[in-house]
């Protein structure tokens, strides 16, 4: 690294409009709702029925999603080679080492940490399957404004449903670090919630979700 990029000061600026006045304006809370599981397991498909749910209901909520940030904010190597170069592309593109996962979910908890300050039901789609990462983003945010939403399905399940063919690539050989596979994903040990995507329909875990997030008083009642 270098020495300019040691040598930072950087200070907090207070903002204008604070969080309880952007609270008050939407009629509730700001929060990260964290959808946790593996790949398949259909969190994607779960954080935005939510997410269309709690919209319907005139809530100011919004998805941030895995393959989906891996566009941009966390855009892989090969991604930004070509628009930056090879030296930019290595520095700042995240794959799936351990370390590229541990930074994706770091970026991603501060922006859910910012989107929750702006008084938005934050909805996280990631496989995020090192539980220090998802811990220490609950140790960031304030008491109460982690939700952390463990979608179970056992990986024979989410196999056979292989949407993007990943997992049939990973037992072949042709990715490595494949979670579940040559990778681990360590299950949350006190999530608020643990929903079964092997029992329930997405629609039923959506009301599930929302009914929780209603009693936990998340959200206002209906
Ligand atoms: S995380 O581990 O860093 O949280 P993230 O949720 O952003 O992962 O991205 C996971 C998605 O990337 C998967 O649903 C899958 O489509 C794709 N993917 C590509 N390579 C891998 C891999 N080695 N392990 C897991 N998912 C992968």
């Amino acid at each position: 690294m270098s020495d300019t990029s040691e040598n930072v000061d950087v200070r907090w600026h207070q903002h204008a409009v604070s969080r309880v006045e952007r609270e008050k304006k939407h009629g509730h809370q700001g929060c990260v709702i964290w959808f946790t599981g593996l790949s398949g397991c259909g969190k994607s498909t779960l954080a935005n029925l939510v997410d269309h749910t709690l919209h319907a209901r005139g809530l100011q909520s919004f998805v941030l999603d895995g393959d989906n940030v891996r566009f941009g904010l966390n855009a892989s190597p090969s991604l930004l080679k070509e628009r930056h170069g090879e030296d930019f592309a290595k520095r700042f593109g995240l794959g799936f080492s351990s370390l590229d996962r541990e930074e994706n979910i770091r970026r991603i908890g501060a922006v859910a940490e910012l989107f929750a300050q702006a008084g938005l039901i934050t909805l996280t789609a990631f496989i995020s399957p090192y539980r220090s990462d998802r811990d220490g983003i609950r140790a960031r945010l304030s008491k109460g404004d982690f939700v952390e939403v463990f979608v179970k399905a056992p990986l024979e399940v989410c196999e056979r449903r292989d949407p993007k063919g990943l997992y049939k690539k990973a037992r072949a050989g042709e990715l490595k670090n494949f979670t579940g596979i040559d990778d681990p994903y360590e299950e949350p040990e006190n999530p608020e919630l643990v929903v079964d995507s092997a029992l329930h329909s997405a629609e039923e875990l959506a009301e599930i979700v929302s009914d929780w997030l209603e009693k936990a008083g998340k959200i206002p009642k209906k």
